[in-house]
């Protein structure tokens, strides 16, 4: 909270008023009464292109190191997805960045302010969707934002966010009649009511069939170009290649590897796969991109896989597949996925990892 002294222009009388930096507010002079609109210090919350700085956080729980000095940063206006499997250390490291854990080590700036000193200062600023969300089973999707919206001072327009979130059909059901993906969606919605600059989702389609976690990803999307800095943890591969600008993986409380998904897959990736589907003399064909120093496979029913180490040779094997007559009915090229970087950095399978 900030203090500021100010003179009533009509009585004069010199009043002190408490505010959170950078909010507005009108007051009323105890003495006469007369309003003023104030604007309390310290609102440039952001300073740097980071809206969130991570620095050698630690977190330990009795003997066990959940987080173990992780350093990272969130630019303004991305979404930045942290990857892992269950009891990676997302949630412990999220939740410290909201201010609801305290690190072992390590701090943290958010929109440019120290957490540990200047928490309040940014509070107002964020959303958050808490891993595992529920909400008042007896109120309605227009009552939840509107109850939400309640506990901030500064206050989005709940019917465009109802818009945005693609919610205009469900404002009168009852949270409790919405489907998984419905009430994810709401979750999101309230993360929203107070128009933060930076938005935290933690594991925000766990537990949806495959439809719902799309529309709830579509949702997301919209955050970007609303302008929102988004934080989202999750341990589905295809949502962080979906969604996310920048990617942190994160393993037994390590982060092993960060960047965007082009730079992940380049780097610990192993290139792509071109599937020739339908060979029509598989045996000879096998023989000559051997020959030629690929790196084939048969995959049964006349099909065959070559190994492309770089995107840039994919011409080249095609080229060397015209002089040689080679014929065929099809071809697909499939890249390397996150999944596949994972395996390579762990030796395990993301899905399976516990
Ligand atoms: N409050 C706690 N007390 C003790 N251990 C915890 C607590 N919260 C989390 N852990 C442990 O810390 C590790 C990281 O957990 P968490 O941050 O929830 O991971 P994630 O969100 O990636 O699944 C796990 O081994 C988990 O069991
Ligand atoms: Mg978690």
């Amino acid at each position: 909270m900030v203090d500021m002294n100010v003179r009533c222009p009509r009585c004069g009388e010199i009043v002190s008023f408490s505010g959170i930096p950078g909010e507005r507010r009108v007051v009323s002079c105890p003495s006469c009464g007369t309003d003023a609109r104030l604007s309390f210090p310290g609102g440039e919350i952001q300073t740097s292109e980071n809206t969130i700085e991570v620095s050698h956080l630690r977190k330990v729980y009795d003997d066990l190191i959940a987080v173990d000095d992780i350093s990272f940063n969130v630019k303004k206006g991305e979404i930045f997805a942290f990857l892992g499997p269950n009891g990676a250390g997302k949630t412990t490291t999220v939740e410290i960045i909201e201010s609801i854990r305290k690190p072992t080590a390590g701090s943290v700036k958010l929109l440019g302010k120290d957490i540990k000193t200047q928490f309040n200062a940014v509070k107002e600023y964020i959303g958050i969707l808490p891993q595992e969300f529920h909400s008042f089973e007896r109120l309605t999707v227009r009552e939840t934002l509107v109850y939400f919206s309640k506990l901030y001072k500064k206050q989005a327009n709940i019917d465009e966010i109802i818009t945005a979130m693609d919610l205009t059909e469900y404002t009168k059901k009852l949270y409790r009649n919405l489907s998984g993906g419905l009430k994810q969606r709401v979750g999101v919605a309230i993360s929203l009511v107070n128009d933060p600059d930076v938005v935290f989702l933690d594991e925000p389609t766990t537990g949806l069939d495959p439809k719902a976690r799309r529309e709830v990803w579509m949702v997301i999307a919209n955050l970007r170009k609303r302008g929102k800095t988004v934080f989202l943890t999750t341990h589905y591969m295809e949502e962080a290649e979906f969604l996310a600008d920048h990617i942190a993986i994160i393993h037994k409380g390590n982060i092993i590897a960060e960047g965007s998904l082009e730079e992940l897959i380049d780097q610990y990736g192993t290139g792509s796969t071109m599937h020739i589907k339908k060979c029509k003399d598989p045996m000879e064909t096998i023989d000559i991109l051997k020959e030629k120093g690929y790196d084939v496979l048969s995959t049964g029913n006349g099909d065959i896989a070559v190994k492309i180490p770089h995107k840039e040779r994919v011409l080249e094997v095609l080229s060397d597949m015209r002089h040689a007559c080679i014929e065929y009915e099809n071809i697909d090229i499939r890249r390397s996925n996150l999944e596949e970087v994972f395996l390579n950095l762990t030796g395990a399978k993301l899905a399976e990892e516990k």
